[in-house]
């Protein structure tokens, strides 16, 4: 038993898919923007270069600023300074976040008097120790987070931060 298409289903049948393939030709482009960030490689693996010689490292924490350039932030791009506390255990090259695990403030290293050999957070007075351990009876709950580090041509290199695996 055949079934006629009749002319009216025949161009109604024709338009819809006229239509959906248009659409879809004007929708794609608009999905795939708004979805862009998710679709992009993440740069996890990076090292920045930092302007830190590993020659003038000491066993005393010193403040290194970095730039992490063009980082990009969803749709944004842009450069981002950061900063992280630098020294040298035996060879190796410690580098630690300034950022409290507390309430996120920057720590400072000696910036407690009574305590010059220890990190010092000024808005809670939270400290921790060279490794980054926090001191039992201050604010913070946990240890300051560890940059990955590598050496390249005498200068430190830092890659994304980790948990710290020194304390
Ligand atoms: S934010 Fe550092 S002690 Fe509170």
């Amino acid at each position: 038993m055949s079934k006629k298409v009749s002319r009216r289903q025949f161009m109604s049948y024709t338009l819809m898919g006229v239509g959906g393939f248009m659409a879809s030709g004007m929708l794609m482009p608009m999905v795939r923007f708004a979805i862009d960030p998710v679709l992009q490689k993440k740069d996890e693996g990076d090292f920045i270069m930092t302007p830190q010689k590993v020659d003038e490292l000491t066993e005393m924490p010193v403040r290194v600023d970095f730039t992490i350039k063009d980082r990009k932030d969803a749709w944004y791009k842009s450069d981002v300074s950061n900063t992280a506390w630098v020294y040298k255990n035996g060879d190796a090259v410690i580098a630690l976040s300034p950022v409290c695990k507390h309430l996120g403030c920057t720590v400072n290293w000696g910036g407690d008097e009574k305590h010059p050999d220890q990190f010092f957070c000024p808005c809670h007075a939270g400290r921790y120790m060279k490794n980054g351990d926090n001191v039992q009876g201050t604010p913070p709950l946990g240890p300051l987070d560890e940059f990955d580090v590598k050496v390249e041509d005498g200068f430190v290199y830092l890659g994304k931060t980790k948990p710290n695996t020194l304390v």
